[in-house]
């Protein structure tokens, strides 16, 4: 069987990394293979994982590469050196263009942290969606794993799974419940699932 080659792209801690990392030892992630991780940020810990875990990473920065333009031929260019065929964004802050996603439809994953369409879109990441959940006073929030296309989290929706919010939560207690009863699962299963289908085009 040849595995669905993946690219994981983060920006921080990593722990959605961590758990594609674990998905694969432990066998839930079978039918791919990460085979890269791209950081847009040189000081994330999720690049510690990655040299851990002895997968290949490369740094490619907005910032640093001066341009958008710049920034995505970066991504492109370490896309093509390791022959990836699916990308999974874990905690990546930055925004792809509508000229990258156009190219990969249907082969980029993106996990966010709350039941999409609530909360989500331009401005929405991180801590600040958990923030924004609390301060509208939803009592049930979630993850959402979806394909990405060129509307920020407007992608058709892979799967979702709902958390509830707890009296006294802050953004990181809230944050760290929906990492750990949704996030850390889903997006191991999503991408098993789409390797699979990619595995299977192959095979044909
Ligand atoms: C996760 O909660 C992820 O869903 C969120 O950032 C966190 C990254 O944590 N992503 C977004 O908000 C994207 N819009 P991690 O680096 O520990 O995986």
């Amino acid at each position: 069987m040849v595995k669905t080659k993946i690219a994981v792209l983060v920006s921080g801690g990593g722990t959605n990394l961590q758990a594609l990392l674990d998905a694969q030892r432990e066998g839930v992630l079978t039918d791919g293979e990460i085979v890269l991780v791209i950081s847009s940020n040189d000081s994330a810990y999720a690049l510690t994982r990655a040299a851990q875990a002895g997968v290949p990473a490369v740094v490619c920065s907005r910032k640093a590469l001066g341009s958008q333009a710049a920034f995505e031929a970066a991504i492109s260019q370490a896309l093509s050196d390791h022959g990836v065929e699916l990308l999974v964004l874990a905690g990546f802050m930055s925004i792809l263009s509508a000229d990258f996603t156009s190219r990969w439809p249907r082969r980029i994953l993106n996990v966010h942290p709350s039941l999409i369409p609530a909360f989500c879109g331009k401005g929405f990441y991180g801590l600040k969606v958990h923030q924004a959940a609390l301060d509208y006073g939803v009592k049930v929030t979630g993850a959402t794993v979806h394909f990405v296309n060129e509307v920020p989290d407007g992608g058709e929706i892979l799967l979702q799974k709902a958390v509830e919010i707890q009296p006294g939560d802050t953004p990181e207690t809230l944050q760290r419940r929906v990492m750990e009863q949704a996030e850390w699962k889903l997006l191991p299963q999503a991408t098993q699932m789409i390797s699979e289908e990619i595995r299977r085009e192959k095979d044909q």
